[in-house]
């Protein structure tokens, strides 16, 4: 599809925005593009020698799974990352690379170099090898993969336009404490609040059954008592108004505890999400 005589704004053009609105009651509106997903599966000789051949499988999945796009995910980040400049704030809910190699972050690090944009970590951002997750590989890899982007990629926060958009890590399903420390002295500040995470919101957060993956992973019983009171606050706290999420690749639409619950596809399918607050 790509030839010489198409300029940029043609391969904006095969961007695929999910366009949302939300009234809040804002005097100007506030817009947002969500991207999510990106999947880069890239390696050379600094990883396992085994990981060339697995990232070029792992590049025909995704590649199968968005049913054979014009553009391969660094092609739809730079193309995104275009499409921000008309925006007023950029955020990045995880999975932005498949793996945990060398070469995914360097390009990563590379198509994000001096641009503005909020980033948390999925569930993908710490594995050497999907399927192989851990709280110990998490923990032993966060400085290294942080030093890549800018800001806090287990929360942070920014205040645009009378909305305080909140940008949180909840890649393996759970929420922390220090997390809900934070979103207690955002709400202080009495400004609506949207929370951007990795993982869609669900039922299952709120309770403490069920969380024998979280164990898997190495999570300890507080940790896990944690997270639910986390997530019970997001239900309970009236100034957070809506969620916004990927981790399945699809658009999806919820209610959530009378709370308006999105999932935003895929980059790797060309997916941003096109989000107007008013
Ligand atoms: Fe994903
Ligand atoms: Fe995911």
């Amino acid at each position: 599809m790509e030839n010489s005589n198409m300029g940029k704004e043609d391969f904006i053009m095969m961007l695929k925005p999910n366009v949302i609105n939300l009234h809040l009651g804002l005097e100007k509106p506030v817009r947002i593009l969500q991207l999510t997903d990106v999947h880069l599966s890239l390696s050379d000789e600094r990883n396992k020698e085994d990981m060339i051949p697995y990232a070029a499988g792992r590049r025909d999945v995704f590649f199968r799974e968005a049913e054979f796009p014009e553009r391969d995910p660094i092609g739809y980040l730079q193309d995104a990352m275009e499409y921000s400049k008309g925006f007023d704030c950029t955020v990045i809910t995880g999975d932005l690379v498949d793996f945990n190699t060398y070469k995914n972050y360097d390009v990563a690090k590379e198509l994000l170099a001096g641009k503005d944009y909020m980033f948390c970590a999925g569930n993908h951002e710490f594995t050497p090898k999907p399927g192989t997750d851990s709280m110990e590989l998490k923990r032993g890899s966060w400085d290294y993969i942080q030093s890549h982007f800018r800001g806090n990629m287990h929360i942070e926060s920014r205040i645009v336009g009378g909305v305080n958009i909140i940008c949180a890590d909840n890649g393996f399903r759970l929420w922390t404490k220090e997390q809900l420390a934070v979103l207690k002295a955002e709400a202080a500040r009495g400004l609506p609040m949207l929370v951007f995470c990795h993982v869609p919101i669900a039922n299952d957060m709120l309770t403490l059954e069920g969380k024998d993956n979280a164990r898997k992973l190495g999570y300890t019983e507080e940790e896990i008592a944690e997270s639910v009171a986390t997530a019970q606050y997001l239900v309970d706290e009236p100034l957070v108004k809506a969620f916004f999420a990927g981790h399945g690749h699809h658009n999806h639409y919820w209610d959530f505890h009378g709370k308006p619950s999105y999932m935003i596809g895929g980059l790797f399918k060309g997916i941003v999400g096109e989000i107007t607050i008013d």
